[in-house]
């Protein structure tokens, strides 16, 4: 791992952190949610690209992990589809994150649906989005990553692209994951997006089996996650983590957005993220965890305070990840939320990750 810019803190103690949030929640976030969602998203990426966003890290040995050949300085990621195309791929650890997962990246180039695809509903603490998976390509997404110089894990997250027949995704991942492999800490193959006809059927056994297989014969080496859907009923799930042992994964990366609209004041078409997504995520990585304690589960959905990281760890997860809730948090949530969880583990006499997650 080579040099990058300096860090520039804007968070530099206990007072500076509160003043910075003070400025997020009153003026910062009110401004960035005059704009549509997606001009915002687009904004906030190009600034952190800059350097120009950055909040210090907190860091802590007790968040510390080694695990599928590398090390987590701490223990939350950034989720996939923030940073589709690895724009600001080496700036995440300047927001505090233990690591960040890029894509979903496809084989072909593509649009993605049409606008407007992204809305808050902030009385819900969530998101919906149809985006479809717009991004440059593997092969462009190859070449920007292969320049970076990250200086915390990098997953890359790869889908199926839109022109592509279900019946020739595996050839699609394949040629996303030859283009990509050399780049990745490790990789998702994501069946699970709600916004790409037909991609969730990948989950079954047939299919999934197929796509995992043709990857592992490309490289057996390399850690390999399943990104799971949480519409999922638990036997479609205990079918999956059956494909996943047979192909020795690393694990699961649990969950998806949603299509259930429970209690959600928005009937837009696509994918729930957040608050609402909480509960269920928390089930399926409980579900993951006492059925299959061989894999490694990284658990997304409804991050927002420090309990919500110290649940999903309890309840299963070796990682978390979070977007929704960094929309909402700010560029400061990462360190404030690490410092609240490493108080909590210290008060509780918790002395690893492990000794929570109960392993
Ligand atoms: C996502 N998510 C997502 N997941 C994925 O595997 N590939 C992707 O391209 C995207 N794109 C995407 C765009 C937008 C706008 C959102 C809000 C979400 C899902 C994301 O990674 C995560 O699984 C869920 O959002 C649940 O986590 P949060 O948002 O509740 O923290």
């Amino acid at each position: 791992m080579g040099e990058g810019p300096p860090h520039r803190p804007v968070v530099r103690n206990r007072q500076g952190l509160y003043w910075a949030v003070r400025l997020y929640e009153f003026l910062v976030r009110p401004l960035a949610f005059l704009l549509a969602p997606e001009a915002a998203h687009n904004l906030a990426l190009s600034l952190i690209s800059r350097g120009l966003v950055a909040a210090k890290p907190f860091e802590h040995p007790l968040l510390r992990q080694t695990l599928f050949g590398h090390e987590f300085l701490n223990p939350l990621g950034l989720a996939a589809g923030f940073d589709k195309n690895a724009v600001a791929v080496d700036r995440w650890h300047q927001l505090g994150f233990g690591f960040a997962e890029i894509g979903t990246v496809t084989a072909l180039a593509q649009p993605g649906n049409e606008k407007p695809r992204l809305f808050r509903i902030p009385e819900n603490q969530a998101l919906i989005n149809r985006m479809g998976f717009n991004n440059v390509g593997a092969d462009a997404v190859a070449a920007r990553v292969g320049e970076a110089r990250p200086k915390i894990p990098i997953g890359i997250n790869i889908g199926k692209s839109k022109l592509t027949e279900l019946e020739n995704a595996t050839e699609d991942y394949r040629a996303s994951f030859l283009a990509l492999r050399p780049f990745g800490a490790y990789f998702v193959v994501n069946v699970s997006s709600p916004n790409t006809a037909g991609l969730r059927s990948l989950q079954e056994k047939g299919p999934l089996g197929e796509i995992l297989a043709a990857l592992k014969e490309i490289d057996s080496e390399m850690p390999l996650f399943v990104k799971v859907s949480p519409d999922l009923e638990l036997s479609a799930l205990d079918d999956v983590i059956k494909v996943c042992q047979e192909h020795f994964l690393t694990g699961i990366v649990a969950t998806n957005t949603a299509l259930s609209r429970e209690g959600i004041s928005s009937s837009e078409a696509g994918g729930l993220s957040g608050k609402p997504l909480q509960a269920r995520s928390n089930k399926v990585i409980a579900h993951i965890r006492s059925s299959a304690p061989d894999l490694a589960i990284i658990g997304v959905g409804g991050i927002f305070t420090a309990a919500d990281l110290y649940d999903k760890i309890k309840a299963g997860a070796h990682l978390a990840q979070v977007y929704t809730g960094w929309v909402y948090g700010g560029p400061s949530l990462v360190p404030r939320l690490l410092r609240e969880f490493t108080t909590r583990l210290k008060g509780e006499g918790i002395r690893s990750l492990a000794e929570l997650r109960g392993s």
